[in-house]
């Protein structure tokens, strides 16, 4: 274990209210500077090392495009030609990584390799996806809605599908945050309030209403929102889940049943046809292409507040 022990962004859980406030108040700014060309470097000489056990598009094109415009370099590595791939303990990698970076990005399978990580690492650790979490696409997804919408607190989120990392992810954020989640997933693939070794806090579950029918989940929600049927890692399950899942493909009748001004949001890629009709994701109430850019202002001012603080306008 390292005496130095960094503050790290493993599960959304990990900020505050306070310190969210302050990430979408600062995102903003960022956003809005970065559209006018202002130059914004403040990680000049600092290096991202991003760690990729899954696939990705937008995680690592965000990641890297972000600290290249603070000032800083960012290097990809993956299990496939790094020496992860071959067995080198995932402790013995993060003493290594954290002497000769300033910060990590992680995208790998059980959330319990990302903490061991970061428990032996002396500089910040974000995580990139887990099989358990996603908080930096929910940080981008609710700043989107903020930027359309306004405050998400009191708000209610439809969430419809598959129980996955996600869906956990926006509990975590309902209870920091203030709002409520409506879900509906088929039987089988429901939310587990006793996921091993991350089961659904008290708080969470106040916020956690569940409909066996998806269209009731959708009546006057502010947002509607859902993702692969088959998340990395899953894939033998493919058919079956395929086959699972028929009845809660996102369509307009479930946009129709939401408030007038709900949004559509999906983490992307998305599988038009399967969990969102094309309609819905190509349609008006959809925010995809808002949500997918922010990934990388949010993502900026994270990176900024875990290794400089907060910094004055
Ligand atoms: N939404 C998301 O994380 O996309 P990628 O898998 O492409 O990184
Ligand atoms: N739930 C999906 C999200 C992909 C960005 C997965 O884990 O594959």
């Amino acid at each position: 274990m390292n005496p130095i022990q960094p503050r790290h962004y493993l599960q959304f859980r990990d900020l505050s209210r306070d310190e969210y406030q302050y990430l979408f108040r600062r995102s903003a700014l960022i956003k809005k500077r970065f559209k006018q060309y202002q130059v914004h470097q403040p990680l000049v000489d600092r290096t991202l090392a991003m760690i990729f056990e899954k696939h990705s598009t937008r995680t690592r094109l965000s990641f890297e495009a972000g600290m290249h415009q603070l000032g800083g370099a960012a290097i990809y590595i993956n299990t496939r030609d790094s020496q992860l791939g071959r067995g080198e303990p995932i402790e013995d990698a993060a003493q290594v990584f954290s002497r000769m970076v300033d910060l990590v990005m992680i995208r790998t399978f059980g959330q319990d390799i990302v903490e061991r990580f970061a428990a032996h690492s002396r500089v910040p650790v974000i995580n990139g996806l887990t099989n358990e979490f996603h908080p930096c696409q929910v940080l981008a997804d609710v700043f989107t809605y903020i930027e359309h919408r306004g405050e998400i607190a009191g708000k209610v989120v439809a969430w419809i599908g598959d129980a996955n990392n996600m869906l956990y992810t926006w509990l975590q954020a309902a209870a920091i945050l203030g709002f409520r989640v409506h879900f509906s997933g088929p039987a089988g693939y429901g939310v587990d309030l006793q996921r091993p070794g991350y089961a659904v806090s008290e708080a969470e579950q106040q916020c956690l209403r569940c409909f066996d029918d998806p269209l009731q989940a959708c009546e006057g929600v502010h947002l509607v929102t859902t993702d692969v049927w088959t998340s990395m890692g899953y894939e033998a399950e493919n058919a079956q889940r395929l086959r699972a899942f028929q009845g809660f493909m996102v369509d307009q009748r479930m946009m129709r049943a939401a408030d007038p001004r709900a949004l559509f949001m999906h983490c992307l890629p998305a599988h038009r046809g399967e969990e969102v009709q094309a309609e819905v994701i190509d349609g008006a109430q959809s925010v995809v292409w808002d949500e997918a850019e922010n990934r990388l202002h949010v993502q900026k001012a994270l990176m900024e507040f875990m290794l400089l603080g907060r910094l004055p306008d």
